[in-house]
């Protein structure tokens, strides 16, 4: 016998806090528990009442701490108990999120249910970073495209299409594979000097981001030492330079932190 509680899949964006939606925020403010994930950030953790029970459910790339059917089977048995459960997810639910297998349990089980989107990494990294996502006449169709698949699977993807250079790719979860990514790109006829930004904790203070190409994007954001998580720019638009920074290396541009390059 269901009780009344409904759950919330809400999107709270890349990391910064003034990225959440209104309503995001309102309903954070209404919650019983908050079940969230490794990508919230503290500083959006901080808006969380006092009264509100907070639930990790993070999970490290190769380390899925709380398995998917647990979290499944927790929100089912937190909204049979009544509750309103806050399912915070880091971007958008629905864009890599897993947020669709929490609303198809969530609806065989018969809880009622509202999506909240929140803005993807692409959107709060491109922005921030000042990485236009489509540029008339030259980036006219945009891809988010996953640089890992189920299971350590490999990259099965029909890279004819993605090599096309009038589009902007964005690669979430490729920071594991992105040799690989890049050679096959490169391979079906994507140019290697094809600019490609990186982009580390987005939006956060902490946010880094290198500017490279196909060839070299890599090894570069290995020297540079990026950690997870990270989204690569893959495109002519990505090359187009919004602001201007010192060099360290012919092909690599490092900046950090996040605010001397947008007050450069
Ligand atoms: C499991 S996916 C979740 C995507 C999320 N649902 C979204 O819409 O942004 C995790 C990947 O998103 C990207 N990502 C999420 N937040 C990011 C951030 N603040 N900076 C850079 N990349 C981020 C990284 O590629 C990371 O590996």
């Amino acid at each position: 016998m269901n009780g009344a509680g409904k759950v919330f899949l809400v999107g709270a964006g890349p990391g910064d806090p003034e990225l959440l939606t209104v309503k995001a925020k309102r309903l954070i403010g209404t919650a019983d528990v908050i079940v969230h994930d490794r990508l919230v950030s503290t500083e959006i953790l901080d808006l969380v009442p006092a009264t509100a029970a907070l639930l990790s459910v993070g999970k490290q790339p190769k380390q899925h701490s709380v398995p998917q059917d647990e979290i499944n089977r927790t929100l089912v048995r937190l909204a049979r108990g009544g509750l309103t459960v806050i399912r915070l997810k880091g971007g958008d639910p629905f864009i890599f999120g897993r947020g669709s297998e929490e609303a198809i349990e969530l609806a065989k089980a018969g809880i009622p249910f509202e999506v909240v989107p929140g803005i993807t990494a692409a959107q709060g990294c491109a922005a921030s970073a000042l990485v236009p996502l489509t540029h008339r006449g030259m980036a006219t169709s945009l891809r988010f495209v996953t640089g890992h698949c189920r299971d350590d699977e490999p990259l099965d993807f029909d890279w004819a299409s993605l090599a096309d250079s009038h589009t902007t790719l964005v690669i979430y979860m490729g920071f594991a594979h992105m040799a690989e990514i890049a050679a096959r790109l490169i391979e079906h006829g994507r140019a290697p000097q094809t600019p490609v930004v990186a982009v580390s904790n987005g939006t956060r203070p902490d946010e880094k981001r290198i500017i490279s190409d196909l060839a070299h994007i890599a090894t570069d954001v290995l020297e540079a030492g990026m950690a997870n998580p990270v989204a690569f720019f893959v495109g002519e638009a990505a090359g187009i330079d919004l602001a201007v920074h010192p060099s360290p290396a012919p092909h690599v541009r490092l900046v950090a932190p996040r605010l001397e390059a947008v007050n450069a």
